[in-house]
């Protein structure tokens, strides 16, 4: 695979081709905002379980969303990376490209992965318009977490079996001004309304 200089692209030659359909267009004909809604947090922080309910919540509000899950994408687009640092910062990358085309077609993709770096989760909102991109921390305390640990992963980090384990022997960097801040120890139905209520979806100037 041949290396891309910085941002561009490795081939001179290619040329952007335009469409006649604008995102505005799409979000008419949808009747909601498109925005990406990425979800930051701890393993067990509740990421994938908020993600999923938001889903289906705006499924029944006739808004067209779709989830990207970290486990999921490392089945298929990024079955090739690992959990270092480089593979991290790449596995949001490409994520982020595919969020932009999410929601440049209309769409509110809803993400859910640790993305413990703060500078690579910047890059993700600099890649979106102004107001399309909503970080929603989901701050449950470590300690919350482990005595969760839905995988069981937790317990493996503590015996030293995950190197890179955020939180334990990786970093994770909370989100200095997230859009939206959950509190997981109140009940799931709670942070879903939440969530709905501080979304920036009906049509009309972005807030
Ligand atoms: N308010 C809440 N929001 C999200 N998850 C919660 C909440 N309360 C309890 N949980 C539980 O916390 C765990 C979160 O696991 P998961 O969603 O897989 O986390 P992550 O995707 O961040 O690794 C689940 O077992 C879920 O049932
Ligand atoms: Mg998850």
């Amino acid at each position: 695979m041949s290396e891309s200089a910085g941002n561009q692209p490795v081939s001179r030659n290619i040329v952007r081709a335009e469409g006649q359909v604008s995102g505005a267009d799409r979000e008419a004909h949808f009747g909601h905002r498109a925005v990406t809604v990425w979800f930051t947090g701890l393993s067990g922080s509740g990421k994938s379980t908020l993600a999923f309910a938001l889903e289906a919540a705006l499924l029944e509000r006739s808004v067209a969303s779709y989830v990207l899950d970290g486990d999921n994408v490392r089945f298929g687009l990024n079955r090739d990376l690992g959990f270092s640092p480089q593979d991290r910062t790449e596995n949001i990358r490409r994520i982020s490209e595919v969020c932009r085309l999410f929601q440049d077609a209309g769409i509110v993709v809803l993400t859910a992965f640790i993305s413990p770096y703060a500078a690579d989760r910047d890059q993700v909102r600099a890649i979106h318009p102004e107001g399309a991109f909503i970080e929603v921390f989901v701050d449950t305390p470590l300690d919350v977490c482990e005595a969760r640990d839905p995988k069981g992963l937790y317990v493996k980090a503590r015996a030293g079996e995950i190197p890179d384990f955020s939180g334990i022997s990786a970093p994770y960097e909370p989100p200095p001004s997230p859009e939206i801040t959950i509190d997981t120890t109140q009940p799931l139905d709670a942070c879903v309304a939440h969530l709905l209520a501080a979304l920036p979806l009906s049509n009309g100037p972005r807030r």
